[in-house]
């Protein structure tokens, strides 16, 4: 293990900045544009979605190059995703060797808990010590109708996962009007009596899937529902840091619940991300199309000041704000392809 050009960076590089000033430690690493769901708000039917060949699919060591190089510019903490990261051949020693990379403070994952049950402890062990979930309701037939999937699984999943130790645990739930509203308190419930970090997620419009205009509800008009005051306390509020949720205490001091509210309530201002997609393009905004192709340059004979020269350039390049507006319009990748 070769730590000197670590510690050099600690010591004598600059701060890893965007052209805002803002500080970038994160990267969010698609390892695979494929799932073994269909959740409405994230991707289209079947039949629409065309998962991309194998051989346009980063391979793990072209990855692992990728995140040995962010870490030496500044990156502390990478989180895994999709579509879902477990379908894909080979993750648990591809984890265990990114988390053996020098610098890498947080190695976390984004899963749908589908395919847990069995990768749960291979995943603790390989070096991945927190999780988070998606799920968005707990009612059978609602789930099954919003994912195509069957909820029994992502329970056993999550039981899984607090076997093995991930701490915390974090549940996403994306809020979608005439849908899973009205089922928010039984989620609440649930996660407290598990000890289960709950989030709820605004939906964002994506090029394809679930009609956006129909769907939308925002957190405000959430926090005003009598069941939700009744058990969340939002007179005292944590602070958010690069946090993309802000929290607030339960009533019954069980925990602590998070609200996630890209279209109402920017985040950008205290952004530190960027993302790798599958195929290898460096991405600086969630929201925006304008990636950068690292694949090509990690194909042909570039070096690594080739690429790391690229992924600065990407950083420079990172807008100051969302370009989520309220339609949508626009963007040409939907969240499978991205990662979330
Ligand atoms: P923690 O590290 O546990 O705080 O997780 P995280 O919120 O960074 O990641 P996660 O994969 O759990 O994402 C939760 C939700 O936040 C998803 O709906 C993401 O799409 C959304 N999200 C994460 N990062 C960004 C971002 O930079 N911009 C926007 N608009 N949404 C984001
Ligand atoms: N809006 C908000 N959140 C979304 N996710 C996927 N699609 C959307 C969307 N359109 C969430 C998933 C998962 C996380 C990585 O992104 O629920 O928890
Ligand atoms: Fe799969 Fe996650 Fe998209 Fe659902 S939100 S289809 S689980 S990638």
């Amino acid at each position: 293990m070769n730590v000197f050009p670590l510690l050099f960076r600690q010591q004598f590089a600059p701060a890893f900045q965007d052209g805002h000033g803002r500080e970038i430690g994160y990267l969010r690493i698609s390892v695979v544009d494929r799932c073994n769901l269909r959740c409405h708000y994230c991707r289209p039917e079947t039949g629409q979605f065309h998962a991309l060949p194998r051989e346009k699919i980063l391979r793990f060591e072209e990855i692992e190059r990728v995140a040995r190089l962010a870490i030496s510019l500044g990156v502390e903490k990478i989180r895994i995703t999709g579509g879902e990261p477990l379908v894909r051949k080979g993750l648990i020693g591809f984890i265990e060797r990114l988390s053996a990379l020098p610098g890498l403070r947080d190695l976390t994952l984004s899963t749908n808990a589908v395919l847990l049950k069995p990768y749960a402890q291979p995943l603790y062990d390989a070096g991945v010590k927190r999780i988070n979930i998606s799920l968005d309701t707990l009612d059978a037939p609602t789930f099954a109708q919003l994912t195509g999937g069957r909820i029994s699984d992502v329970l056993a999943g999550i039981d899984a996962a607090q076997t093995a130790g991930f701490t915390p645990i974090r549940i996403n739930a994306v809020l979608m009007k005439d849908n899973n509203i009205t089922q928010a308190t039984e989620l609440i419930d649930f996660c407290a009596r598990q000890q289960l970090e709950l989030r709820f997620i605004e939906l964002m419009p994506m090029r394809e899937g679930m009609d956006w205009q129909q769907h939308y509800y925002p957190i405000s008009a959430f926090m005003a529902r009598p069941e939700i005051i009744e058990r969340i306390n939002f007179d005292i509020i944590t602070p958010q840091g690069n946090a993309a949720a802000r929290y607030f205490p339960l009533r019954d001091g069980t925990g602590r619940v998070g609200f996630i509210e890209p279209m109402s309530r920017h985040f950008c201002a205290a952004c530190n991300r960027l993302r790798l997609t599958a195929d290898g393009k460096l991405r600086p905004c969630l929201s925006a199309d304008n990636e950068v192709d690292l694949r090509a340059s990690l194909r042909n004979a570039s070096t690594d000041d080739d690429i790391l020269q690229l992924i600065r350039q990407t950083t420079a390049g990172k807008q100051a704000t969302s370009t989520y507006v309220f339609d949508q319009s626009g963007r040409q990748r939907s969240m499978i392809a991205i990662g979330g």
